[in-house]
């Protein structure tokens, strides 16, 4: 491995690594707006410019490899004054709109002239007017005037969502991104351009003018759309989720996630929410407070014999949450079948990069801990699930006449109308636990806010069931 001194500081870098990560290496940090180590190198933005030692002028740190013996300036009156020129030129016509920009908080733009610069433009010519909102594609809308030129976007197209969709037209201050004749940027991943973006030239439809990003909280979570189990930080304010965007883990989605899988904060946030525990009286449903709830269905389910009962887990629900259910039907129960139910979706989306067809963050998980798929099967009185029942055989059997449905779930679905009993749980965002990917990695989710109204996790519904039962149990063996 060749030895280089940065900034006074002599390491040991492997060999045939940029300027910009041996320089991380060092502890140093270098400016860049083109350069992504994902995608191959530009070097068409100028802002890494490092001086080297024997070499008379300052050279960009992301097109330069290291070499035996290399002596590298990161700073210095030489570098900072090559990199404010470079960043007053980038700045000759950009709006410079901040207060309304998307990206201002998290813009790199920003970051650097406030690092760099910090001088007032010299510019007295009028700028290059150019289009502010252009709807790329479905997902991604772009301001032109913003756009500094820097084609990260255009790579990622190209070489990690293999799309030729997006290009340059026009020349010089005229030079305009746009998408090629006829197409749309609507590729599967489109959205990572917007994360990739370093200014606010691509922003997300979803997302733009929502909120502040500095009022933003985060949770670093796995996105449940699929069995990947993507890394993500979901980004939330007020018990509300906003937007996701990914995490890297090199072992399971890189830096990168799909579009399908942003929106699934979305129902979260949903005005279906349960709130309150549901029970059946008479035949109609009514809200009931939690304790009372509990001491009803303990009540409605004895001597009800465990041989009677089927458990269904799901492949939504954490492995956490699962283990919780089986225990405490087996062990208070003594139910002894257990199934599980998936989200089994017609011509799922899928390709050979990360979207599953499987629509489920947990089936290894749950198939781990021995819940059998789900089939028809009439011998049961008692269903109780995790999840809503989704359409299956088994719901029809389910809300048969003199058939008991318990259901612990997230959304007030037109199902819960036949259930006898429905506990309002934590959705994904709001529990913790882990999800076993379909590489068998087992991965954690964390909490963003705390679910609403009276919802509560599994395994602290499993608690106040135990709670309830406890003493009975206790007697009997007394
Ligand atoms: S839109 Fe953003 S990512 Fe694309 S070229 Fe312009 S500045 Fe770069
Ligand atoms: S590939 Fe799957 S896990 Fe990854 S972001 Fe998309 S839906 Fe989520
Ligand atoms: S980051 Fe090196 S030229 Fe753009």
């Amino acid at each position: 491995m060749p030895k280089v001194t940065i900034d006074g500081k002599e390491i040991e870098v492997p060999a045939g690594m940029n300027l910009i990560e041996a320089a991380k290496l060092a502890g140093a940090s270098v400016p860049h707006y083109c350069y992504h180590p994902k995608l191959s190198i530009a070097g068409n933005c100028r802002i890494c410019l490092v001086e080297i030692e024997k070499q008379p002028k300052l050279q960009i740190a992301c097109n330069t490899k290291v070499a035996e013996g290399m002596v590298v300036r990161t700073t210095g009156p030489k570098v900072e004054e090559g990199r404010q020129s470079v960043l007053e030129f980038i700045l000759v016509n950009h709006p410079i709109d901040c207060p309304v920009c998307d990206q201002a908080g998290e813009c790199k733009l920003q970051q650097y002239y406030m690092q760099l610069d910090r001088k007032p433009s010299r510019m007295e010519e009028e700028k290059v007017q150019k289009d502010k909102a252009v709807k790329l594609g479905p997902n991604v809308m772009l301001d032109m005037e913003r756009c500094i030129l820097c084609s990260r976007c255009i790579r990622f197209c190209q070489e990690v969502a293999h799309q030729d969709e997006l290009c340059f037209t026009q020349r010089g201050d005229h030079t305009e991104l746009t998408t090629y004749p006829g197409r749309e940027l609507k590729n599967p991943y489109s959205v990572n351009t917007v994360d990739i973006c370093p200014v606010g030239a691509l922003t997300s439809v979803d997302f733009r003018f929502k909120q502040r990003v500095w009022f933003l909280k985060t949770a670093d979570t796995v996105c449940p759309g699929c069995s990947t189990g993507c890394n993500v930080r979901l980004w939330h304010n007020k018990g509300a989720a906003y937007r996701l965007t990914p995490r890297e883990n090199e072992a399971v989605n890189q830096v990168w996630m799909c579009d399908e899988g942003r929106l699934t904060y979305k129902p979260v946030n949903a005005e279906n929410r349960l709130r309150h525990p549901v029970v059946k009286r008479d035949g109609r449903n009514g809200k009931m407070r939690r304790d009372l709830a509990v001491a009803e269905l303990k009540r409605s389910l004895e001597g009800v014999s465990g041989n009677a009962i089927l458990g269904i887990g799901s492949a939504q629900f954490t492995n956490e949450a699962n283990q919780a259910f089986l225990g405490f039907l087996k062990d208070i129960l003594g139910v002894k079948d257990f199934v599980y139910h998936a989200n089994e979706v017609a011509n799922p989306s899928h390709d050979v990069f990360l979207i599953s067809a499987d629509k489920n963050p947990n089936r290894a998980g749950v198939e781990a801990l021995g819940f059998k798929p789900l089939a028809e099967d009439r011998r049961y009185q008692v269903f109780f699930a995790l999840g809503p029942l989704p359409f299956s055989k088994i719901q029809k059997i389910a809300f048969e006449k003199n058939r008991k449905v318990i259901l612990l779930t997230t959304h007030e679905v037109p199902e819960i109308e036949y259930a006898d009993f429905v506990f309002p749980t934590a959705a994904w965002a709001e529990d913790e636990g882990t999800y076993t990917n379909r590489q068998n990695r087992v991965q954690n989710i964390a909490p963003a806010f705390p679910p609403p109204g009276e919802s509560l996790r599994v395994g602290q519904w499993m608690e106040e069931f135990d709670k309830a039962w406890r003493p009975a149990l206790k007697g009997m063996t007394a």
